[in-house]
């Protein structure tokens, strides 16, 4: 399974949800690969890392000399043993202006996914927020999709719009099949805030219209924040803590989708 965490925006919780279900996979016995395609490179940040050195990140991946020799980190080594991370850097920026003239620039992630398979079962894409050529990578690269939105009023239409992008590059890359997308996971939700009640009303039947699945909300915790200053998932920061259940019920449609595939193989 290769899955794309992508939105259109800022903050909406892509890294947040890209280390938390690399841990949780992890956690359930799964390996898993962790590829940060953010220049800005907040997987290193969230995951405990430290800045990497510069032929150790995705850009050496995705360059023409690639050896081959993926530069990847294990995490969390004190609670896991099969999750890693390749990180991302500042000089993904020159990747992207040399992917828009490579004659494979949209494929190139998944042509060094074919060319040197990573032995992990799950990897998953932390995107960035511009739907540029980093983005096109990850999308051609994907087998399938999970989209955070921050609960505010100009996500509605800011899914929209990203739905529309991801189904018009999925048929200019002619995919095929195209990526699943597994759904919409709505965050930094506050049950008491009328306005997120009333989001969540609004963007159900849209994306129900779309057959698009809606998650249950991830709740707004400041302690996402303090985990993460920390390089730690919040279910190693605070155990106990109710809003690390709110990513099960992902987790449980990630693993139905892996038997589905293990039984279609
Ligand atoms: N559910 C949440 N509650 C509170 N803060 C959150 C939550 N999810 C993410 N955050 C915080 O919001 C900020 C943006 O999240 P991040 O995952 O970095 O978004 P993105 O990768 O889409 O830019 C981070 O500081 C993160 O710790
Ligand atoms: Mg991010």
């Amino acid at each position: 399974m290769r899955l794309a965490i992508l939105s259109n925006a800022g903050g909406s919780g892509k890294t947040t949800l890209a280390s938390h279900l690399a841990y949780l996979l992890a956690k359930k016995g799964y390996s898993v690969a962790l590829l940060d395609l953010d220049p800005q490179g907040s997987v290193s940040l969230f995951c405990g890392l430290s800045r990497p050195e510069a032929n150790q990140t995705i850009a050496t991946v995705l360059s023409d000399d690639f050896s081959g020799k993926w530069p990847l980190s294990p995490l969390w080594e004190e609670s896991v043993n099969n999750v890693v991370a390749c990180q991302g850097e500042l000089t993904l920026v020159k990747t992207i202006s040399e992917l828009t003239h490579h004659p494979r620039g949209a494929y190139l992630l998944n042509d060094r996914l074919l060319d040197y398979p990573l032995s992990q079962q799950i990897v998953i894409f932390d995107c960035p927020a511009t739907l540029g050529p980093l983005s096109t990578i990850a999308i051609s690269a994907s087998t399938h999709i999970l989209i955070p939105i921050q609960v505010e009023p100009k996500s509605i239409d800011g899914s929209a719009k990203l739905l529309e992008w991801i189904y018009h590059t999925c048929g200019l890359l002619r995919l095929n099949p195209f990526p699943l997308i597994m759904g919409v996971v709505p965050n930094q939700y506050d049950q008491r805030v009328a306005i997120h009640r009333n989001i969540l009303e609004q963007i159900n039947p849209l994306l129900q219209q779309l057959n698009i699945h809606c998650f249950e909300p991830i709740r707004y915790s400041s302690e996402f924040k303090n985990a993460s200053s920390k390089g730690l998932p919040i279910h190693l920061y605070r155990p106990a803590h109710a809003a690390g259940k709110d990513f099960y019920p992902i987790i449980k449609s990630l693993i139905s989708q892996l038997a589905q595939e293990e039984t279609n193989e």
